[in-house]
């Protein structure tokens, strides 16, 4: 099949699989013409998203490694600038478009990221979901696309596009769990014997704490995968172009950190392949509100925050929670009172959850005793109490 990258010569790296973190980024100091060529490149990545980027100089990350050699390969010396993110728009508008980079590695590449503002570079890698599965259950049997997870407990993550395409599939008995790691430990302990979860941190896990016990088979389709660029700010077109003139020849070495980092290597299997399955349309060619969500997708599970908190941002949240919430709420959101149990929201809601509590917590239920905190708390304080309730949603009570 037809894939954007192909025609830059990616097709034959498929091994570079997984990047895409909205986290790194590079920078140039915006210089006109000749002046940039001395000028040291300025690589913006968060310290905290292996297998993408980290400040330990001896496993700096996927992210951190293309960058080096990016630099390398432009003949100028690189330099760091440690940015936290959470989510990756507001990474880009802050770092990218905020001018403390001039362009970033590992956006997903379409026009509808960001609309104009953003450009980018060639693709250098694809990015996805995976199927993950121990591999001597793998003999022809545990994966090899969609139709293979029949009569299989899947574990796929809370409110994720694996989520949503089985959603329908009576015949795929579901485990839902909050992030990749969770995935990869219900494996692990045998509650699953598939997981269809975000592909990098599968490959990562696998790699460091599970000595590649496990087969991963990237995903191809719709919300399934998509195209890793850099990006850039519009006006950047002169440092865009001398990328993509360098980009191939990094191309080896890409493939290279794709293994170190145990990205998901192999070609990607169509999502619905033997089937047609919801999402079985043209990889690439996604529809706009499509790309949007993948953009969102992306940042938060990559770096697994919303779906898959930070201990970090939990603790914050929780902290924020006992302190202001919790004399109405409870204690760790402990409430026998169902109408104020914040542990059934999922239940309640479902994929409406994050929208529910956004809109309560800002606006409040003055009718009902729920005050509006919006003039207390910021939005980062807001998804760290969000990050806390996630991990006492209660899944039973019906
Ligand atoms: C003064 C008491 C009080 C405090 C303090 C309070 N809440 Fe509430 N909250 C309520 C009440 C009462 C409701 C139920 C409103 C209703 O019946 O619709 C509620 C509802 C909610 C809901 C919606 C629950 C649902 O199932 O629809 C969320 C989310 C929520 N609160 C979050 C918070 C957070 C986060 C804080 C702390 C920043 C907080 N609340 C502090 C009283 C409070």
């Amino acid at each position: 099949m037809r894939t954007n990258h192909s025609d830059i010569g990616v097709s034959r790296h498929r091994a570079i699989a997984g990047l895409l973190a909205c986290a790194a980024a590079l920078a140039v100091s915006a210089s006109p013409l000749h002046a940039d060529e001395t000028q040291p490149l300025r690589l913006c990545a968060d310290p905290t998203n292996l297998p993408f980027s980290s400040d330990s100089p001896s496993q700096p990350g996927f992210y951190v490694e293309i960058g080096q050699a990016l630099a390398q390969a432009l003949g100028r010396p690189v330099a760091y600038d440690w940015y936290k993110s959470y989510f990756g728009k507001r990474t880009v508008r802050v770092t990218l478009l905020g001018k403390q980079c001039d362009a970033m590695i590992g956006l997903p590449r379409s026009e509808d990221f960001m609309g104009p503002a953003v450009i980018f570079s060639r693709t250098f890698a694809k990015e996805g979901y995976a199927l993950v599965a121990a591999k001597e259950s793998a003999k022809g049997q545990a994966l090899g696309g969609i139709d293979s997870l029949r009569g299989k407990r899947v574990a796929v993550q809370f409110a994720s596009t694996p989520q949503n395409l089985l959603a329908s599939r009576d015949d795929i008995q579901k485990v839902t769990v909050l992030s990749p790691e969770e995935g990869m430990q219900a494996l692990d302990q045998g509650k699953a014997d598939v997981a269809f979860i975000w592909g990098p941190v599968a490959g990562w896990l696998n790699k460091t704490s599970y000595n590649s016990r496990y087969q991963i088979e990237l995903i191809e389709g719709e919300g399934l995968s998509w195209d890793a660029a850099i990006g850039f700010a519009k006006t950047s077109t002169e440092l865009r172009d001398r990328v993509d003139a360098v980009l191939p020849q990094l191309q080896r070495t890409i493939g290279e950190l794709a293994v170190k980092y145990g990205l998901p290597t192999g070609a990607p299997v169509r999502f619905g392949e033997g089937r047609t399955g919801p999402a079985a349309t043209t990889t690439g060619t996604g529809a706009g509100a499509g790309v949007t969500q993948i953009a969102n997708v992306v940042a938060t599970e990559t770096k697994g925050d919303a779906a898959a908190p930070s201990t970090e941002a939990v603790g914050a949240g929780k902290e924020i929670f006992n302190g202001t919430c919790a004399h109405c709420h409870g204690p760790d959101a402990v409430q026998s009172e169902r109408k104020i149990d914040l542990r059934l929201l999922r239940h309640r809601y479902g994929d409406e959850m994050r929208d529910k509590f956004w809109t309560t917590v800002h606006e409040g239920r003055p009718t009902k005793g729920m005050p509006a905190w919006k003039e207390v708390f910021t939005d980062d304080q807001f998804d760290n109490i969000f990050s806390f309730l996630l991990t006492v949603q209660s899944e039973s009570n019906d």
